[in-house]
């Protein structure tokens, strides 16, 4: 990890992680929107001061202003509620916080039967750290087959969900996927296939962790925007978690927890590391919420958008190139992808 962390040498182009490049992290806006969160707000200090646990309204109605123009929802009725956000510091984060929760308050209501470790299914391949985050919870993992083309396998998830409830009705049961632009696949999931995915998760009482890590990310022109997991109706069982991680830049550690199940914020505001320290992202949340307010997170995106389709497009050309020459002993395919960092 350390390694990856510093900047590459001129001539090298690290595909080992998910890391942006150097050259395009927005050290200026975010600069800026420091000083002017800090300084130009009369009330600037609050965001030096411990925050609520689930984040400051302001930080939290910016995100949701933020989103509802991001999912397009642009219409009175279906614009976001702030009260169905839960700040973050980022998506690993909100994935723990998540499990970790849904975990506590099972164990609660089943009481003293609760032995069984939890479980839940994770895409195959799926993010390759997202497995020690449940694994430590005290999950058990099992993988859901994919398809290169289509992304998760719906039947193969149907048919563990039933082999699952059948041997243990009351087992917590969750899904970690990742509906867009996924890595490695680089697929999204289409509209029928997160419709049919709700519905078999709110039957059988499945919660669905919906990593929207690169939602955000389409490339100009060629992808719509699906609205997130967790406001396609109002189950109570879909958790979508998302960040600035990969729109703005790793280091802001600022991400949500959005969710229609105010129970569940409510009950993942009482975990003690939140109980005792407060937002875990109190500074970085304020300088979001600039970064909105003035317009540059909306340009900067715009940019990187651009930027990573242009990259794309020739690392596209680079494979086909490589495909179809002679030198080469070997052929492959390859899907292109409409978004995200993966091909
Ligand atoms: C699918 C996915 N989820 C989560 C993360 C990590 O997100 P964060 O840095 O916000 O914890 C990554 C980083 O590459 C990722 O690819």
């Amino acid at each position: 990890m350390s390694s990856a962390n510093e900047a590459p040498p001129d001539n090298l182009v690290n595909f080992g992680c998910g890391h942006p490049d150097y050259a395009l992290l927005p050290v200026d806006e975010i600069a800026s929107a420091t000083q002017q969160a800090l300084l130009d707000d009369p009330n600037g200090r609050k965001w030096l001061q411990y925050g609520r646990e689930n984040g400051n309204y302001p930080a939290r109605a910016a995100i949701a202003e933020f989103l509802t123009n991001l999912y397009h929802t642009d219409s009175t009725s279906h614009a976001i509620d702030p009260e169905t956000l839960f700040v973050t510091s980022g998506v690993s984060h909100g994935i723990q916080l998540t499990c970790r929760t849904l975990d506590r308050v099972h164990r609660q209501r089943q009481q003293e039967d609760a032995n069984e470790a939890p479980l839940c299914w994770v895409e195959d391949p799926t993010y390759f750290l997202v497995p020690p985050i449940f694994e430590q919870a005290g999950y058990e993992l099992e993988a859901v087959r994919t398809s290169p083309d289509n992304g998760l396998d719906l039947s193969d998830l149907e048919t563990k969900i039933r082999a699952a409830r059948t041997a243990s009705p009351d087992r917590l049961l969750v899904l970690y996927c990742i509906p867009i632009h996924h890595n490695p696949l680089g697929v999204s999931l289409s509209e029928e296939t997160r419709t049919q995915l709700i519905h078999l998760c709110k039957a059988n009482e499945v919660y669905l962790i919906a990593d929207e890590v690169y939602h955000g990310l389409g490339f100009p022109g060629t992808t719509s925007s699906p609205t997130a997991m967790a406001m396609r109706g109002s189950s109570p069982y879909i958790v979508s978690v998302s960040a600035f991680t990969k729109l703005l830049c790793p280091g802001i550690r600022c991400g949500w927890i959005q969710t229609s199940n105010r129970d569940l914020l409510h009950q993942i505001g009482q975990e003690g590391v939140l109980d005792s320290g407060g937002c875990s992202s109190q500074l970085s949340s304020g300088i979001v919420r600039q970064l909105i307010q003035n317009g540059k997170l909306d340009s900067y995106l715009a940019a990187l958008q651009a930027e990573y389709a242009k990259r794309c497009q020739h690392l596209c050309q680079l494979l086909q190139d490589v495909s179809e020459g002679s030198e080469y002993p070997f052929q492959f395919d390859f899907a292109v992808p409409q978004g995200g960092y993966f091909l």
